[in-house]
């Protein structure tokens, strides 16, 4: 007779294990010593003081981060140690979250930390279109770099009034060095405020009559529900879901229920919500509180990015003013501000990102209707899909479903930005054409260009040649035979000026960046679809293979529509390239 193998265990002593793993013994030994940074006193105490009363309850984190780094400019590591502690969180999960979102400046032991202010330059399709790249290069030219940072940054969801300049906290369009220089000299870094339809103004309009009515018993929740379906009212985030059975699925899940607000609008191109919550925020509140008492909602969380620094104060404090008034009914409202990351517009990344981790969008199913924030039912909505609830409601579907072209069914806010005379949102007809909504929306093309090309659904959807400025824009088949789709309606106009294949590097080059990481066929394949790209010649094969793997095996929609753009290129452009 043989011995068995004789295998160490942590403890040191020797065990007779026979052939098979015995478990327990992978585990490692408890360290001798504490490994790591050691807590620093100074960081711990500023870092307890800057949180105050505040909860410290992990979802909070992305907060807590804007807190510092607004308060320091940076987050050092011994603060970001300090923030672990005080959250009871694991230093590498506080530093993961830290590093993936763009707005954070992780600064580590012995590093300098960056210039007091920082000046962004959107380099995104509009923005590069009106000399983005240029503007670029001249502030850097004319900056102490001591003083002033200059980095680039994606669309800031301003593309009517390109190109755009973030300077501290303080957006600025149709910028050129002077201004920008200027407005940094004088100190002028904060957001600014737009609202046009304030509280006053909305209620003496007949504002949140409706939802009073709701609260009252005036109204039943089934009935809304159908009004809602009659309408045909879909997502206006991109995906096009009817949201009335949305409504109806979410309804049927087990309480409690959540509800998260898609306020993140980073599809280049696109500024429709930012428009609404800058002129009209409490119809698009009132919409969402009707949602709210429709589906038995316990929670809100309105989402919204931080290029909308303006939006997140206003919300802020007129949601506020609604509890005081007593018009939140049971439902509770929360306003959580983004922190720079194009993904976390991508639904379940957004509900990550809400329970304050990175923005890693989820396998699904389960949808978040089932199995959403928390875990718990969730509904989910555009800011614009829920904007329009109270007009369909009080109005009645036919209202909205009455309106369209051909096919089309209701209206659409189109952002429309690039080589026309009058960029801005446009209200219009689903079903419209490019053409149309260039004649009899914008003003036709600006002066000196003569129209090439179009995307009609922001970065993710494509490109078509002016030859088929007849196709609907609207969801489904009219657009999506040619490789495209209308997303969240965001239309860029391109003209005989322009590069249709640099237009595609420049969407590409986008999606590398917003790549969360995730997955391969993404994060490894828009980095070899740049490279590929940025070459004289394309090598047209490869590039397709490449489309075939990001299409078929990326996780979330990102990855499967960033080849959209360079396809139409090769399909409808192949003299470019
Ligand atoms: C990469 C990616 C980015 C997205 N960005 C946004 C966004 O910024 N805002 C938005 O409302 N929906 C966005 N969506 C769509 C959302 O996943 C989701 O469909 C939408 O928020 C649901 O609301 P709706 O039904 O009202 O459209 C994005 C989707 C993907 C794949
Ligand atoms: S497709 Fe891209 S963005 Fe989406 S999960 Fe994969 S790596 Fe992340
Ligand atoms: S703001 Fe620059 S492209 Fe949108």
């Amino acid at each position: 007779m043989t011995d068995a193998p004789v295998s160490t265990n942590n403890s040191g002593k020797s065990r007779k294990s026979g052939k098979k793993i015995h478990p327990g013994s992978g585990r490692r030994k408890a360290p001798v010593y504490n490994k790591g940074r050691q807590l620093d006193q100074g960081h711990e105490e500023e870092i307890k003081a800057l949180l105050g009363d505040r909860s410290r309850q992990h979802d909070l984190l992305i907060e807590h981060l804007h807190l510092i780094q607004d308060t320091y400019g940076h987050l050092s590591a011994g603060h970001l140690q300090a923030l672990a502690h005080e959250m009871t969180m694991p230093m590498t999960s506080v530093y993961e979250v830290a590093s993936f979102y763009a707005h954070f400046d992780i600064v580590l032991d012995g590093e300098t930390p960056p210039a007091p202010l920082t000046i962004r330059v959107c380099d995104s399709l509009s923005c590069q279109l009106a000399g983005a790249a240029t503007l670029q290069s001249e502030l850097e030219n004319n900056v102490d770099p001591a003083n002033i940072r200059i980095v680039r940054a994606p669309c800031m969801g301003r593309c009517d009034i390109a190109p755009v300049v973030e300077i501290g906290h303080n957006h600025i369009g149709k910028a050129d060095v002077q201004s920008v220089i200027a407005a940094a000299n004088n100190g002028e870094t904060h957001a600014i405020e737009e609202t046009r339809i304030d509280l006053d103004a909305y209620v003496s309009g007949g504002g949140y009559e409706l939802l009073k009515a709701c609260y009252a018993g005036k109204y039943n929740a089934d009935d809304i529900v159908k009004t809602m379906q009659d309408s045909g009212l879909r997502g206006l985030g991109g995906a096009g879901f009817p949201s009335g059975l949305k409504w109806k699925i979410v309804r049927e899940q087990p309480k409690p229920r959540l509800f998260a607000i898609n306020g993140d609008e980073g599809e280049p191109g696109t500024f429709k919500d930012r428009h609404y919550l800058e002129q009209d925020p409490h119809r698009f509140l009132e919409g969402t509180l009707i949602a709210a008492w429709t589906c038995e909602i316990e929670k809100v969380y309105i989402y919204i990015r931080d290029e909308y620094p303006a939006i997140v104060t206003m919300l802020r404090r007129e949601v506020g003013r609604l509890v005081d008034m007593g018009l939140l009914g049971e439902t509770q409202v929360e306003v959580r501000r983004g922190a720079g990351a194009y993904i976390c517009g991508e639904e379940s990344a957004m509900i990550e990102s809400i329970e304050g981790k990175r923005g890693l969008p989820r396998n699904r199913p389960p949808f978040p209707s089932e199995r959403g924030l928390f875990q718990l039912p969730t509904l989910t909505h555009n800011v614009e899909t829920v904007y329009w609830a109270r007009d369909i409601i009080e109005r009645g579907p036919e209202w909205f479903s009455s309106q369209g072209r051909g096919e089309g069914n209701g209206f659409r806010s189109f952002s429309v930005s690039g080589r026309v005379k009058e960029p801005g949102v446009k209200v219009a007809p689903a079903g419209i054409t490019a053409q149309e909504l260039i004649d009899e929306y914008c003003g036709g093309m600006a002066d000196g260009h003569t129209f090439k090309a179009y995307l009609p659904g922001g970065a993710s959807g494509g490109i078509l040649p002016a030859s088929l400025s007849d196709v609907a824009l609207d969801f489904g088949e009219a657009l999506f035979k040619h490789g495209c789709f209308v997303g969240s309606h965001a239309l860029i106009v391109l003209s005989d000026k322009d590069s249709v294949r640099d237009a595609a590097l420049n969407l590409m080059e986008f999606f590398e960046d917003e790549s969360c990481g995730q997955c391969t066929p993404c994060r490894n394949g828009t980095a070899k679809a740049v490279e590929l790209m940025s070459k004289d010649k394309w090598d047209i094969d490869l590039l397709n293979d490449l489309k075939t793997v990001m299409m078929d095996a990326s996780i979330c929609g990102l990855g499967q529509a960033a080849p959209n753009p360079m396809a139409s290129v090769i399909r409808f452009f192949p003299e470019e390239v």
